[in-house]
């Protein structure tokens, strides 16, 4: 096979070039996600009294769909039960409702940020 050892072909190595930019970009992104992050333009958030939001029919599937994946074992704060999102109220409402740094690589509609404050707002119940 002598002589058929050329380089890589170079289309391979435009793509291997784009990947390389696309994890660069994406290291900058986690960068971003860990410091500070962009706001949400939700700046405050308050408890309806008409508010039907329990733990029971969103806080739990919320946090089962959107954060667990990280915060059931790896990572701090642990958010697996209400309890423990009760006791993070202040920094969930930083991270994920003023501000889009979680859920960290994804990302969740707007709407769904409000009625996490709005539950949150409510204390949680
Ligand atoms: C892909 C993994 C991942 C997901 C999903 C995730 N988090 Fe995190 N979270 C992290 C990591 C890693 C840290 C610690 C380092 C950091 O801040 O980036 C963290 C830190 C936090 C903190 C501490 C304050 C802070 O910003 O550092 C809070 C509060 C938090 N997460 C809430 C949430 C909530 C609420 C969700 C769901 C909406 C969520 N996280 C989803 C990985 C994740």
């Amino acid at each position: 096979m002598a002589g058929h050892r050329r380089g890589k072909p170079p289309l391979l190595n435009v793509a291997l070039g784009a990947l390389g930019a696309l994890a660069a970009l994406g290291a900058l992104a986690a960068l971003a996600a860990c410091s500070g992050t962009a706001s949400t333009g939700i700046t405050a958030v308050t408890c309806g009294s008409d508010s039907t939001l329990t733990y029971a029919n969103f806080g739990s599937a919320f946090m089962t769909d959107n954060c667990l994946s990280c915060h059931a074992a790896r990572e701090t704060p642990r958010l697996s039960t209400q309890a423990e999102v009760k006791s993070e109220t202040e920094q969930i409402l930083q991270a994920a409702v003023y501000s889009d740094a979680m859920p960290s690589g994804s990302s969740i509609a707007l709407a769904e940020r409000d009625l996490l404050g709005e539950w949150l707002a409510c204390g949680a119940p």
